[in-house]
């Protein structure tokens, strides 16, 4: 039966080009898993867009002297241009500026207010005195407070993954000017997590046994760490205006907003295509699996804020106020791709960009090299000499020259057709039940996300038919006995037109 599956990936900060990491950690294994369940005859919604708000857009508009709006859409259009070079297959790649995310962001907002799961509070916060304002996260660094890492941001500790308040940095600095800001008082709304305890533990516990153990840890570490209301506006001028009167003039957290996007932009795709209830075949559909594929940093958003604004929401543009909306089916989360044995680091330089390498290489090699590397139990590494290896040595040695080997020779001998075969001998009806039990095996571990051994798999009946070929006479009976060379070339050729439908979510173009 056919499954509806809606593959739901993060949304990149629309703030500089994305790079290796990102198609690494999220783009790529979306991908792969996407066009095997189209091919697999699944419904597959997939989508994602721009990031376009909050405080990564603002500090890059202050440093370039840009508006926020003109970042956006500026690194918008190369994400468009970059992610069809690479061939990342999406139904719609919106952004979070869209009239219709606006209008649901904040409806969410008003339905998770009146439902009493939205609280007001003052809090305190990290004021600049020098530019007169309070400093969001990111224009505020300092020492994390959990491992003493010296840089860390005002939101979130890149180094240990922690979570944090700006005002809990150890030795709190200005990022614009250096200057040390002042704590001062502010009222914001906040989202009421600990309510969604019971909830979110009864969802995890249901789903563990088969999430990725990295997944699940964090997210039983954070629950550990006790559940905290998160503040959910802010005092900064980009972004989504909260949808009260008096509050006209602060916004929505961007993290808030930007997770509802999987289901605003599943509203939008619906509209596009002249069919609009069409997004509820997933989201009011407890049979749809909902895949969000994240990077280790997101997971927090995805495995309880996210799933505690749909449970908290209820039903939404929907008139039966009984309907509930899909809670994500997994959360593939991957580690980090390091290049050449570092961290990437925008600052230092230090990334190897989408546009880039793309205009030096084919995608399939790219993606080639970055599956066979994926970060998906730890982090990775990209390294040049290994992407030349990995290409030539197996790409091309393993696949490539099959392909070409039994293409030419069938080519130049049987006029470009594919040769009779006659009664078919043990060995080559051995063969061809190994290549085409690939469709079981390698689409399991397809299934359980587990990208890089389906991928292993599908090399190893590649080099299954390579040594059958070696056993087997072709080239060099063709004059003496052609019979017996066209069940061989027969044979070959069903075997190469299995593993390209087996390896075509990987290597969609030359496929
Ligand atoms: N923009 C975030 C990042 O780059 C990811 C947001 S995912 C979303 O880390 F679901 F919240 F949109
Ligand atoms: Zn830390």
């Amino acid at each position: 039966m056919s499954e509806n599956i809606h593959v739901s990936v993060a949304w990149p900060y629309a703030n500089g080009d994305l790079h290796i990491g990102h198609l690494a950690g999220a783009y790529l294994p979306a991908d792969i898993f996407a066009r095997y369940h189209r091919l697999k005859g699944n419904r597959v919604l997939m989508v994602s867009g721009s990031d376009s708000h909050g405080t990564p857009i603002t500090v890059e508009a202050d440093s370039t002297g840009q508006t926020p709006r003109e970042v956006f859409e500026h690194y918008h259009h190369r994400f468009l241009e970059a992610q069809k070079d690479i061939g990342i297959s999406y139904d719609l790649f919106t952004h979070t500026d869209t009239e219709n995310h606006h209008r649901i962001a904040k409806e969410f907002f008003l339905r998770l207010l009146e439902a009493g799961h939205l609280y007001k509070e003052t809090q305190q916060l990290l004021y600049s005195e020098s530019e007169k304002r309070f400093l969001p996260d990111r224009y505020v660094e300092g020492t994390c407070p959990k491992c003493g890492h010296g840089e860390a941001r005002g939101d979130q500790c890149e180094n240990c993954g922690s979570l944090l308040d700006a005002i809990e940095l150890i030795e709190p600095r200005s990022k614009t000017d250096g200057s040390r800001p002042v704590v001062r008082e502010t009222e914001h709304y906040f989202f009421d997590l600990p309510a969604f305890s019971d909830q979110l533990l009864a969802y995890i516990e249901e789903h563990a046994h088969y999430w990725r153990p990295n997944v699940v840890n964090f997210t039983r570490n954070f629950i550990k760490g006790g559940l905290k209301g998160r503040p959910v506006t802010r005092d900064i001028e980009w972004g989504i205006p909260v949808p009260l009167e008096e509050w006209s003039d602060k916004r929505i957290y961007v993290w808030f907003e930007a997770v509802m996007g999987y289901f605003s932009a599943s509203v939008e795709w619906a509209h596009n295509i002249g069919s609009p209830e069409a997004w509820k075949d997933w989201w009011y559909n407890p049979e749809a699996k909902i895949f969000n594929f994240i990077g280790k940093d997101n997971i927090p958003f995805h495995t309880l804020f996210w799933p505690a604004e749909l449970i908290g929401v209820g039903a939404i543009l929907d008139e039966d106020e009984d309907r509930r909306l899909t809670l994500p089916y997994d959360l593939p989360a991957n580690e980090f791709m390091n290049v050449e044995g570092a961290p990437f680091s925008k600052s230092r330089f230090w990334a190897i960009w989408l546009p880039d390498i793309l205009r030096r290489y084919d995608a399939d090699a790219i993606r080639y090299y970055v599956s066979v590397a994926m970060p998906e139990t730890r982090d990775s590494d990209f390294s040049w000499d290994d992407f030349l290896h990995r290409n030539n040595n197996e790409l091309v040695a393993t696949w490539g020259n099959l392909v070409n080997r039994v293409l030419s020779f069938a080519h130049k001998h049987w006029d470009g057709r594919v040769p009779e075969p006659g009664e078919l001998g043990a060995d080559d009806k051995k063969l061809i039940a190994q290549v085409e039990g690939g469709f079981e095996t390698v689409g399991k571990l397809l299934e359980a996300v587990k990208l890089r051994a389906a991928l292993a798999e599908a090399m190893r009946l590649a080099r299954e038919v390579n040594g059958y070929l070696e056993r087997a006479p072709w080239f060099g009976v063709i004059k003496e006995d052609r019979e017996q060379a066209a069940k061989t070339v027969y044979t070959a050729l069903r075997a190469i037109d299995s593993l390209k439908i087996l390896l075509s979510p990987w290597l969609p173009f030359s496929s």
